[in-house]
């Protein structure tokens, strides 16, 4: 389902920053894709790119394991931009010398502009401007026919650019937000050398991708799993108004989800949209099944079964579906590279489970997305702000947050909780930059006294976290007046609770879940 547009071509030579530049690239409305370092020159010409960014990346140009592109990028009249260890490659392909330098630099940096023109078009010319630097390396020696652009401190060559070809480079990072100037820089890089157009909006992309669905589909019958998550929604959504009844959804409520979860995703798809959604209602089934079981694994994989053999099931129903909607977004399906010492690791990850066991085709209409724009996407569609900006929700659901054995007791006792804590946090103003927030139920009873009377009560941990990708995480400081309050209604609210406490560990060594 490749949709045609002006594209400009990441190459990735393994820089945590790689997918920034993709991102700040297509916040700028122009589309962009990243592929590894390899590409070879017969698949970059078919791509016609308007142009192509080489990444950072972790290694030095002159290891004898270096990652090189093919050299012929320079030659085939499309800008390039490279970006630190890239425009170290672009300096030694081209006959230049980078060596190690006497001063790393690294952290902010004053780039003093030379020559306002191409990637400093329209710049103040010997203006001061902040950048963000982040290499051992630096070029020493330009190549032939390319001329100095901007300088820093330590850098001499921290700009550089070839006096006749459309080929520019920079020892400065213009993707992270430290880089004052680094929005304008990708600007002049896309407009100005590329000559790219603003066309990337979420209204283009819902247009070429209804028409790009329409035609895979024919008049074949899709189906999709939906979960009450962002992305499932999303995928739902957009199919739907691509092919309308030719779209069953199924929605598997198995016991484990938040308060009034279930009923709000019901609500909108079926009053809002008109999709038909089959509600299996599972829960005594998945419930009976985790009677007894305490084992975070275990819980997991009775879960998962579960729902692949309910799924399986009420698929089996719909005649003549050939399709299965994924909602993989695009930081699944980038072939990333990765360095692990000397070793060049590449991942692919792919989201497996439900499409091996079923033999249909899928359709992943979010695989060129990144989470932010899956929101904007269903803005777009019309999904409610409330569904586009909810918290993630894990697929085991609140099984997951009771600690110990799951009774309809203790599943009360967590979705309770959750109710107080989402409500504090939306009081509160903090819900939507806070990337999770919830109620964990422990194992254990605790000593307390209310009233007069002696308690020995359950307690309610509460977890609340920070991050931009659930790779890595840390507690959210939250004011202390939210906490009591938090904890006070916990403690007043909820039966059978009598002491709440809060999670402070960060990820890595903590994980998000406690289970
Ligand atoms: P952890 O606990 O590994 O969680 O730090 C990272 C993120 O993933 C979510 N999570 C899951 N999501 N199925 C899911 O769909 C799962 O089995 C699962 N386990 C954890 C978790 O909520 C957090 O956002």
């Amino acid at each position: 389902m490749e949709i045609q547009t002006e594209k400009i071509l990441i190459l990735d030579f393994g820089s945590q920053t790689t997918q920034l530049i993709a991102r700040r690239i297509r916040e700028q409305k122009v589309y962009c894709e990243v592929h590894p370092y390899y590409l070879s020159l017969e698949k970059i010409k078919t791509m016609s790119p308007r142009g192509i960014v080489l990444s950072g990346g972790p290694k030095s140009v002159y290891d004898e394991d270096a990652p090189k592109s093919d050299p012929g990028i320079f030659d085939l009249d499309i800008p390039v931009l490279g970006i630190c260890y890239g425009a170290q490659l672009m300096t030694i392909q081209g006959g230049g010398r980078v060596e190690k330098a006497q001063k790393r630099e690294f952290g902010k940096s004053e780039l003093i502009i030379k020559s306002s023109t191409g990637l400093f078009a329209n710049m103040e010319p010997e203006g001061a401007n902040q950048v963000w630097m982040s290499h051992g390396d630096r070029i020493e020696e330009l190549p032939a026919e390319f001329m100095i652009s901007a300088v820093s401190e330590h850098s001499p060559n921290a700009a550089i650019r070839h006096r006749h070809k459309p080929l520019v480079g920079v020892q400065f990072h213009p993707e992270v937000a430290h880089t004052l100037i680094g929005k304008d820089v990708l600007r002049n890089f896309v407009f100005d050398m590329c000559h790219c157009q603003p066309k990337w909006t979420m209204q283009s992309f819902v247009e070429s991708n209804i028409a790009a669905i329409r035609e895979k589909v024919g008049s074949d019958q899709v189906i999709c799993a939906l979960s009450g998550g962002v992305d499932s929604s999303v995928v739902a959504a957009l199919i739907h108004r691509a092919i309308g009844s030719q779209l069953t959804c199924i929605y598997v409520d198995n016991g484990l989800m938040r308060t009034g979860e279930t009923e709000s995703v019901m609500r909108f798809f079926r009053e809002k949209t008109g999709l038909d959604v089959i509600q299996v209602d599972a829960r005594d089934e998945f419930l009976g099944q985790l009677t007894g079981v305490s084992d975070p694994e275990k819980k997991r994989k009775i879960i998962g079964h579960g729902f692949i053999k309910i799924f399986e099931q009420e698929a089996g129903k719909i005649k003549d579906a050939k399709y299965l909607a994924q909602g993989t977004l695009y930081p699944d399906v980038i072939e990333s590279v990765s360095f692990v010492g000397d070793t060049v690791i590449k991942s692919h990850h792919n989201v497996g489970g439900l499409p091996e066991v079923m033999k249909l085709d899928l359709i992943e209409p979010l695989r060129d997305l990144f989470k932010d724009e899956v929101r904007l996407l269903g803005l777009e569609l019309g999904l409610p702000e409330e569904a586009i900006y909810r918290q993630p929700f894990p697929g085991p659901g609140l099984a997951i947050r009771i600690i110990g054995e799951i009774t309809p007791q203790r599943l009360e006792i967590v979705r309770q909780a959750d109710v107080i804590v989402l409500e504090e946090m939306k009081l509160a103003g903090l819900y939507r930059q806070t990337w999770q927030s919830f109620a964990v139920l422990l194992p254990i009873q605790t000593v307390g006294v209310m009233g007069d009377e002696r308690t020995y009560e359950h307690v309610v941990a509460l977890r609340c976290v920070d991050s931009l990708d659930a790779m890595t995480a840390d507690w959210s400081r939250l004011p202390y007046d939210l906490l009591g309050r938090m904890s006070n209604r916990i403690i007043n609210e909820v039966r059978g609770v009598n002491r709440v406490v809060f999670d402070i560990s960060s990820k890595p060594p903590g994980t998000i879940e406690w289970e």
